[in-house]
């Protein structure tokens, strides 16, 4: 029998060593064939496999994880075959609210929003939340056209033939009232039966099993060969559409069964509620059922009913103010914690990491947990050998809730945090007002420059293909790279160097080359701003920037303005302290020397917003007075989905001001400034609502 068709749970200790090194040698080949000559020697679930084995053996035997190895190399980068798909009505995701008393606040936030009396009747539908991945599957004139993932929620990849072999999708609608255009959204799952059965036919071929039936159903739905998708068997539920042509129903339930007589499966268990009462009975109700049903579920959403009341409440940057989601509690588990240890990140911020005994909760085994920062481990008294409650919910990364005193070592130590960075030796500070530590290493922290670099051009960056965190590492360490700029003369400088190193020939040479080409002819402006690395700019600010500004010149030019911290605050989504991190990026001089010398070598596409331009995009506006039509809080968000900027107090800087009744002395203000006064009527003309 070879070592590959033993089980993981039945290698001895030198069997796992043996087998370990074998798949980080024939890992490192196929890595080589595929990224790097382009010539792949395995399909990609065969390589899936290896990797998934080497990760299996890891967590069995975590002190034979070899530096290095294949788990700190880039993945199978699976995603990258897919193309894109832009998805005009972006796909949205939900807040969270967690306690029964968060559904009365929401409840009241919607009924202040809509000026709703006591005695006006404010329906929800009630559904659960499919622990799986969103979808959108295109239809014109009946006919499956399109599947889409969710992606960055404007972009997505393309799963077409992927949802085809999709047993639950229809490829022809039937019924009445089908829209010519009609974008079918929901959540792509893996029922709990076939799932398990998936798993025993992993086992029995010797795979490792998937740890639960999200992780099963997204690594069934992403494969670039839909042959694989096919044979797992993935189910689907539909909850909500995208771009239609004509709506032809007034409430979320008479959407729900109209899809549902077109042939759309949509869940059993969704409820009308008429109060909060019955959304609390619902939420309890299916907090029984959760483990009876042959799905996941981690939570339950409660929407609006009625589609004109949704229209109004609209949305907030990344969520519709007229749904929310109500989680079910997180799941735990017991374990020990090894080590703690420090990971230097891009930014220098030091993060504590405790290193545990592998512990599998709900359904997916843990082997490390963030203790975020001192204070955190102080205030929980976290020490290295405690026995500790660890928890998951959802994908974010797991947590210790509590330390268990009572099974603590006799001999244990409080945490001491290091007073030098583990990387680069430089002294450690710690800001009087921040929970975090950092490395005051900067550029010279070695393990910042290679973060930042691997940010750079990581794939929601600047995605440079080829380019992964392992070629980084070696092109740092040969001091090739120190900053991005050096990437745009690899080429030039070292072309030839590269041609002489061990596993680079002429075809993985000149690909690298042309995926660097590649983004220097076109880069998306909001990416350039995300790969910049900035602190606190994540996509979703780098996109509301690009957006705002446009260009990178008039980004570096409003970061530069005296009024820039409350330039910048006028974006809705952007606070203080990430407004200030913006401004102080622009002030270091060595990130403005990147920049501008950034900006010179790539052509950096102004950003396509697929937003209507009104006549409110770009301008200043001020409310005052009370509006008849609407309450404040809905004027304000609707100037702002039209693209304006809501301010409080009349300066030179304000384009309109809306006047409502018994108007104070803004008005008179407007005036003497000979700014523009618009009633209300005005204003609705403007959003084209009238
Ligand atoms: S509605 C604009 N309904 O949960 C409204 N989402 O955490 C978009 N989800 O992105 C979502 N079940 O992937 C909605 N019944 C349900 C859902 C649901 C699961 C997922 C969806 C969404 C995520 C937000």
């Amino acid at each position: 029998m070879s070592l590959r068709s033993i089980p993981v749970d039945r290698l001895t200790y030198e069997e796992a060593q043996t087998e370990l090194a074998n798949l980080a040698k024939e890992l490192a080949e196929h890595d080589i064939a595929y990224y790097q000559n382009d010539a792949p020697l395995l399909a990609d679930w065969e390589y899936d496999d290896l990797k998934r084995r080497n990760e299996a053996i890891e967590l069995r035997f975590p002190d034979l994880v070899l530096e290095n190895g294949p788990s700190f190399k880039v993945g199978a980068a699976a995603a990258e075959g897919f193309s894109k798909v832009e998805l005009k009505v972006p796909m949205l995701s939900l807040s969270n609210i967690f306690t029964e008393e968060d559904i009365l606040d929401f409840i009241d936030r919607i009924r202040r929003f809509l000026n709703l009396s006591p005695q006006d009747e404010l329906v929800f539908a009630a559904e659960p939340k499919i622990d799986g991945l969103s979808f959108s599957a295109r239809y014109e004139h009946g006919r499956f056209v399109q599947g889409s993932t969710r992606g960055d929620g404007s972009i997505g990849e393309d799963i077409t033939a992927n949802l085809r072999t999709i047993a639950d999708l229809p490829e022809q609608l039937v019924g009445a009232d089908i829209p010519d255009v009609i974008e079918i959204r929901g959540e792509v799952y893996m029922r709990k039966s076939d799932f398990y059965a998936l798993n025993q036919i992993q086992e029995q071929e010797g795979r490792r099993p998937f740890a639960n039936p999200r992780n099963a159903a997204a690594g069934s739905l992403r494969q670039l060969d839909p042959k694989i998708t096919a044979r797992r068997k993935l189910s689907l539920f539909a909850y909500t559409y995208g771009e239609v042509s004509h709506i032809a129903w007034s409430t979320q339930w008479e959407f729900l069964n109209l899809i549902k007589s077109w042939g759309i499966p949509v869940s059993p268990e969704i409820a009308l509620c008429a109060n909060d009462i019955d959304l609390v009975r619902y939420y309890i109700n299916m907090g029984q059922k959760r483990a009876d049903l042959d799905y996941d579920i981690d939570g339950v959403v409660y929407k609006v009913n009625r589609m004109d009341y949704q229209k109004r409440l609209g949305f907030i940057t990344r969520s519709p103010r007229w749904a929310i989601a109500h989680k079910f509690p997180a799941q735990q588990a017991q374990t020990r914690i090894k080590k703690i240890r420090i990971q230097v990140g891009r930014t220098g911020v030091l993060t504590p990491v405790a290193d545990l005994e592998p512990v599998n909760v709900g359904g997916v085994m843990v082997s490390h947990a963030t203790l975020h920062n001192m204070d955190e481990i102080e205030r929980k008294d976290i020490r290295e050998g405690d026995t500790v409650v660890v928890q998951r919910a959802g994908d974010v990364i797991p947590q210790v809730v509590q330390v268990l005193l009572d099974k603590r070592p006799l001999h244990s130590f409080a945490f001491q945090f290091p007073t030098r960075c583990p990387e680069c030796g430089s002294l450690v500070a710690r800001e009087e007002d921040e929970a975090a530590h950092y490395c005051t290493g900067g550029l010279f922290c070695p393990r910042q420059v290679v973060e930042r670099l691997k940010h750079f051009v990581s794939r929601d960056a600047m995605d440079i293909e080829g380019l992964g965190k392992k070629n980084i590492e070696a092109f740092f360490e040969w001091g090739w790279l120190r900053s991005p700029v050096d990437i745009f003369h690899l080429q030039e400088r070292h072309q030839e160097d590269l041609l002489k190193t061990e596993g680079w020939g002429e075809k993985s040479v000149s690909n690298l080359f042309e995926a660097i080409q590649k983004v220097q002819t076109k880069t998306g402006f909001d990416k350039f701003i995300f790969a910049l690395g900035i602190r606190q700019i994540g996509q979703s600010t780098a996109r509301l920037l690009a957006e705002q500004y446009g260009t990178p010149q008039n980004l570096i030019e409003a970061a530069h303005q005296e009024t820039a911290l409350e330039d910048l605050t006028h974006i809705d989504g952007i606070g203080k302290s990430t407004a200030a991190d913006i401004i102080d990026f622009f002030k270091e001089p060595h990130n403005r020397e990147v920049v501008d010398a950034l900006v010179q070598l790539i052509h950096i596409e102004p950003y396509q917003t697929n937003k209507q331009q009104t006549p409110l995009t770009g301008k200043t506006v001020v409310f005052t007075g009370t509006l008849e039509t609407m309450t404040r809080p809905e004027a304000k968000s609707l100037a702002v989905a039209a693209g304006a900027k809501v301010s409080g107090s009349v300066s030179g800087k304000t384009d309109y001001v809306i006047l409502g009744k018994e108007a104070g002395s803004k008005a008179l203000q407007a005036q003497k400034l000979g700014i523009r006064i618009l009633d209300e009527k005005d204003f609705r003309k403007m959003l084209e609502i009238i």
